[in-house]
């Protein structure tokens, strides 16, 4: 497209110029960024920038958990490097211990001296990718070695705060009782407290946040939403809050499934009214898999590789992910027919690409996959959504961590490396906390050719925040073929210095491995300012960072 197509061709064109009239844009940028420092659309919550660990593959058993006597470096047996990491990008919230796990664990399997911890047959032993594994190791038959104390030390390490999963499918509502009073009695005060200071933590772990089941349409119990519905009331009512301001969180639905949400909160709050304030948050998984180009909605089938794709496919994922900001709305507007004061927000707690197997580093990581570019950017467009949407979204986890699916590290032995998504969250932990503010971007759309047919995608998206007299805008240019001239103009603010920093590869699949760890990171990104103006050059499918000091 040439330039001058530029404003007829914008997406949102209608947005801009309600602004760009009073600005004098340079001729020849594709793109302006208008960031409005006096709008802001509510404090984005640190929550957002968390991370999940389930008990799957090699999340724990590999990736977190060495063991106290491993020759790996490690703090109580959790992996030093990781530890490092965690903390050079702020790591507000961990979830664990599932997933489906969840709700075949039983937290009592995980605490006590771990030589007497039982070992359990993991949830995930069904799985087909289990099944190719010649050796059952802690992947398969649970050693129970990482339980409660060793997550709570784990979350302590990282200055995280735990995020429980309780189980719902095949526990009882006492034994869920009996998990937060062992985690939050006080000091002494109950059988569990005295068992907790036995293991050497006599004061409580002060755990707020419980979900309360997990995907509870299918692994987490099967139910129909009304069942579901009964017994989260049953699980949440008078469990002891040690006063803690407890934070139950329910399982939502199947994708969007609309009729899910409908129908449990129909269940809550007509009729029989639940009034419990501690109901805080309503999960939503999205994961970014059916690669078919809508020819299949096949699970398996539909999948595409982490590691070999084309342009298409580039376009392709990075469509699905952007799907997360129609969930989001379209589950805000079904909650905000019940909860009319919106007090129970949105919590992404599973988000990310899958592939099929075939990428990860070593066998026995079940849903383990390599991380390239493709999926940096679209990790960077979910977390700007969540800034954008920061009224609605109190919590997200990223899922996983480590050795699964959209992780952020790869970890074998002692082998041990960072993933352009690491990256992406370093460069985005600016928001954490700031006050999220309006921005407006116009750009055309990219034009391609998706199987012969004409197709399009957006051209640039992001989201901006301000901390005190930083200002911080994070983009994401999905353009396989073209860097992008931006101008970003600052409303109701002076620039002082502005400087910038981009991920980018001039190879789509790249990506890190053990040989290579350092093959994608970040860079420092050329800008120039004019009056209250900043002009950059985003590179070619790149996720960027600009930073803004006002006057
Ligand atoms: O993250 C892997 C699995 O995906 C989780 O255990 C489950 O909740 C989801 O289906």
């Amino acid at each position: 497209m040439q330039r001058r197509d530029f404003l007829r061709g914008s997406v949102m064109a209608g947005a801009a110029f309600a602004f760009s009239h009073r600005r004098l844009w340079a001729q020849s940028s594709d793109a302006h960024v208008e960031i409005l420092v006096n709008e802001p659309v509510g404090v984005i919550s640190p929550n957002i920038y968390g991370h999940f660990t389930e008990h799957i593959g090699g999340v724990i058993y590999d990736g977190v958990w060495v063991g106290p006597d491993s020759k790996i470096p490690n703090k109580y047996g959790i992996r030093s490097a990781l530890l490092d990491r965690l903390k050079e990008i702020g790591t507000p919230i961990i979830r664990w211990p599932g997933g489906c796990f969840a709700d075949s664990y039983d937290w009592k399997d995980g605490i006590g001296l771990a030589a007497n911890r039982p070992k359990r047959t993991n949830f995930w032993e069904v799985d087909p990718d289990a099944a190719r594994l010649h050796h059952k190791g802690s992947q398969i038959f649970e050693p129970n070695s990482f339980g409660t104390d060793e997550f709570i030390q784990f979350c302590r390490l990282t200055g995280a705060e735990p995020y429980l999963a309780a189980n719902l499918r095949s526990l009882s509502a006492l034994e869920f009782d009996h998990w937060v009073e062992y985690c939050n009695s006080p000091a002494g005060s109950t059988t569990l407290a005295e068992m907790r200071g036995a293991a050497g933590f006599p004061d409580p772990f002060r755990v707020r946040y419980w979900g309360v089941g997990n995907e509870s349409w299918g692994c987490g119990g099967n139910f129909a939403p009304e069942e579901y519905a009964s017994e989260f009331r049953r699980f949440t009512t008078w469990v002891p809050s040690f006063d803690l301001d407890l934070q139950f969180i329910g399982a939502g639905p199947n994708g969007n499934d609309i009729d899910w949400t409908h129908r449990f909160f129909e269940q809550l709050y007509v009729g029989h009214r639940y009034n419990n304030s501690s109901f805080a948050g309503w999960s939503v998984h999205h994961y970014s898999w059916n690669l078919s180009r809508g020819k299949t909605q096949d699970w398996i089938k539909g999948k595409g590789d982490a590691l070999t794709f084309d342009s298409v496919d580039w376009y392709e994922l990075l469509r699905e992910s952007s799907r997360i900001e129609q969930i989001l709305n379209d589950q805000w507007a079904a909650m905000g027919q019940y909860d009319t004061a919106h007090r129970v927000k949105l919590v992404v707690d599973e988000y990310g690409p899958w592939y099929r197997q075939g990428s990860e580093v070593d066998l026995t990581h079940i849903f383990g996959q390599q991380i390239t570019m493709r999926d940096a950017l679209a990790t960077a467009l979910t977390l700007d959504t969540f800034n954008r949407n920061a009224d609605k979204v109190m919590m997200a986890t990223c899922a996983q961590l480590v050795n699964n699916l959209n992780a952020l590290f790869l970890a074998h032995e002692d082998r041990f490396i960072s993933t352009p998504n690491f990256h992406v969250f370093a460069m985005y932990a600016a928001h954490q906390g700031a006050q999220a503010l309006r921005a407006e971007i116009s750009t055309p759309d990219i034009r391609y050719s998706r199987d012969g047919e004409p197709a399009r995608f957006w051209g640039l998206k992001g989201s901006a925040s301000r901390k005190g007299n930083t200002v911080t805008l994070t983009a994401v240019n999905p353009d396989v073929a073209r860097p992008k001239d931006v101008e970003i103009a600052l409303h109701g603010g002076k620039v002082k210095s502005a400087s910038g920093v981009a991920l980018a590869s001039n190879d789509i699949h790249a990506h890190n491995t053990f040989d290579q760890p350092d093959t994608v990171r970040t860079a420092k990104l050329d800008l120039s300012t004019r009056g209250d103006f900043v002009t950059a050059t985003f590179p070619t499918a790149s996720v960027v960072k600009v930073e803004v000091i006002l006057q």
